[in-house]
């Protein structure tokens, strides 16, 4: 007798995990891969981060820890928000997380009840509208173009029929890179405040913009959740620590659910964090790199035929309007992986409904796999 399987587990896959696995399987069977798909950094932690996880395992008992993390970490994050916002912010109210996903379920779950919904730009970041449905939560995409910057607008709430419980923003956004500048998060701000809607800012990519700095929604709300991660601008992806900073309303139910749920972020990397926050002059090198990687595609992508490209203002992502190349961009990224060794992502992934007319290249590897990648696709292209 078959047995029973969860209808909240019936979520659908990561696509550009599907597509990693096709490009490794091509570069184990000796052909160059181009990697233009994942979105992590190519480099390791700081040299400094690494040298503090060593002395850590050697001297500390790397225990649990408080379920809101460790104090020195947390100390350190409030301290962050006020060299870099200018917020002064409790310590109490930092959160440290198991990654910014953690961060998530714990919101979402202290948040939101079965039933409610939660608006969010389409494209974006697809764990969300995923983790939300596993937990019975209705994502309500919004549908943002390119002349919305492919950001939340309060025309575009406006536009959705019945109530909103929720609104998810995030900026730098991930596929499309584009920012809400300060008048804009301050419109979302005031729309949810009107309408006792909760605001859920997924700052992931902050420290990572190439015109302006990123505006945190802690700079013009208390009733926000913030949510950021060691992962991308510290390139600490696989540490997987992150953090939130949370409204004192939800302080005590995600205080419960983190305990229950994960105990503790991993301690390891909380301690290793505290030196990351003092990195910055190292990070920066890389975003640097990240400037010229936009920098060349931005020059030689449209000269390879991709020409419709969204504002990367932020985050290592450039994300190609190719209406005039395909309608079927799986299909587009599985022959252009086989017959150029580039990978990238569909935009299906991050628009179930209008993303089989977009790809997502990722700049976030070495300065040669860039160049190498436009020439192949300039090539591949004039060929085709
Ligand atoms: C927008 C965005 N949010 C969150 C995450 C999850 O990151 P992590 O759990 O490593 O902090 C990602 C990862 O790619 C992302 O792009």
């Amino acid at each position: 007798m078959a047995l029973k399987v969860a209808a909240r587990g019936a979520i659908p896959p990561f696509i550009v995990m599907d597509v990693l696995r096709a490009a490794n399987e091509r570069a184990a069977g000796g052909e160059t891969v181009h990697h233009l798909e994942v979105g992590q950094p190519g480099t390791k932690a700081p040299r400094r981060v690494i040298e503090a996880a060593k002395q850590a395992l050697e001297a500390d008992l790397i225990g649990y820890t408080d379920a809101f993390g460790i104090p020195p970490l947390r100390q350190g994050i409030a301290a962050h928000y006020r060299a870099q916002h200018g917020v002064e912010l409790d310590p109490g109210r930092v959160v440290v997380t198991t990654g910014s996903s953690g961060g998530f379920l714990l919101t979402f779950l202290a948040a939101f009840d079965v039933g409610d919904r939660v608006a969010l730009a389409a494209p974006g970041y697809p764990a969300y509208r995923n983790i939300l449905s596993a937990l019975g939560v209705e994502p309500v995409l919004l549908a943002a173009g390119a002349e919305q910057r492919f950001q939340p607008t309060p025309q575009l709430l406006d536009g959705v029929d019945g109530r909103l419980d929720g609104l998810i923003v995030a900026s730098p956004s991930n596929p499309t890179g584009t920012m809400l500048r300060r008048g804009e998060m301050q419109e979302l701000v005031n729309y949810c405040a009107d309408r006792g809607m909760r605001l859920v800012s997924d700052e992931i990519y902050h420290g990572i913009s190439y015109d302006w700095p990123a505006v945190s929604a802690l700079e013009l709300s208390a009733d926000a959740v913030i949510i950021n991660s060691f992962s991308k601008y510290y390139s600490m992806t696989g540490w997987r620590l992150g953090w939130m900073v949370v409204p004192d309303d939800l302080k005590r139910p995600i205080e419960c659910l983190a305990q229950n749920l994960f105990i503790s972020a991993p301690t390891l990397s909380q301690i290793a964090g505290i030196t990351a926050l003092d990195c910055r002059a190292e990070l920066d090198e890389y975003v640097a790199c990240y400037a010229r990687n936009r920098a060349l595609l931005l020059e030689e992508l449209p000269k390879a035929g991709f020409e419709n490209l969204a504002p990367a203002d932020g985050a290592f992502y450039l994300y190609a309007d190719v209406a005039n190349l395909t309608n079927d961009s799986e299909a587009f990224c599985r022959r252009m992986l086989a017959e150029t060794g580039v990978a990238a992502t569909p935009g299906v992934d991050f628009d179930p409904d209008r993303g089989h007319h977009f790809l997502r290249f990722s700049f976030a590897g070495p300065e040669a796999t860039m160049a190498a990648a436009a020439a192949r696709l300039k090539t591949w292209l004039r060929s085709g």
